[in-house]
């Protein structure tokens, strides 16, 4: 891990169609370069339509997803894989059903693990074996948290369990009937484990989203902003719609 700060590198894109497009374009290029890569993913609204590009460019460019291996940031404590809120269920109706992945390569931290401790360092044990993530893909909330790392997450962090913010919970209630529903525990990646990935691609759309981004480029690294976090770590592309980049005092490259 490298911890001299560096500036992330900027797409700024016109539309959130553009973004998907290029996202999907970035990850599709290092599954052609290094077919046996291990990609980290992300789930929530932003990668979505990344995902929809993905599926496309298997089916009409034979894209091929049949030697890589998968590790997900994050899942809810208490949802099975088939709860339909759940992580591994989002993953698997958005990407894994409809591509050649090998099922068994794909991780999504067990949400139901009795003991959800040894799930979280197991988890880390995996991701090492695999020979660590190629490409991290995240999302931002608007809090700044990346996966379920929430303001304070220490830079160290691994694998692990964590209460959720009020505030994540009112941005997830709108996948939930109601915020009740959403669960106040998680088990997610840490910084650190993020850190260690080769490459990380942060997306973000929406002018929800364009306060967190101005934090996480332009103000100090500082775990009270989890995604400032990313310039210690040489290698990040945030792929920026113009709304979501509407706070930033830079711009960057198209
Ligand atoms: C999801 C995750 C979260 C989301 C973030 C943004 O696996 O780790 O950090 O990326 O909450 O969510 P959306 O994309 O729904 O705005």
């Amino acid at each position: 891990m490298t911890l001299q700060r560096s500036r992330p590198r900027l797409m700024i894109l016109d539309d959130p169609g553009a973004v998907d497009r290029r996202v999907a374009e970035l990850i599709a290029d290092l599954i052609r370069e290094k077919p046996e890569c291990v990609l980290g993913l992300a789930t929530g609204g932003t990668p979505v339509g990344a995902y929809r590009e993905l599926v496309g460019m298997h089916q009409q460019q034979s894209l091929d997803f049949s030697r890589l291996t998968t590790f997900n940031l994050d899942e809810y404590v208490g949802l099975s894989g088939d709860h339909p809120q759940s992580y591994r269920y989002f993953m698997q109706h958005h990407l894994f059903d409809h591509v050649n992945v090998q099922p068994s390569r794909t991780h999504v931290p067990n949400g139901r693990a009795r003991d959800i401790d040894r799930e979280a360092r197991e988890y880390e044990k995996k991701i090492d074996s695999a020979g660590g993530i190629d490409l991290q893909l995240l999302g931002i909330g608007s809090n700044g948290h990346i996966a379920f790392n929430e303001p304070g997450s220490p830079i160290e962090s691994r694998t692990r369990t964590v209460e959720l913010t009020a505030e994540t919970i009112e941005d997830n209630a709108r996948f939930f009937e109601t915020a009740d529903e959403v669960p106040g525990t998680a088990i997610t990646m840490g910084i650190g484990t993020i850190l260690e990935s080769k490459r990380i691609v942060l997306m973000a759309t929406g002018d929800a989203k364009a306060d967190a981004v101005r934090t996480a480029v332009e103000d100090d690294p500082d775990p009270i902003n989890p995604a400032s976090l990313l310039q210690l770590h040489s290698n990040v592309t945030f792929v920026l719609d113009r709304a979501a980049a509407g706070g930033l005092s830079t711009s960057g490259s198209r």
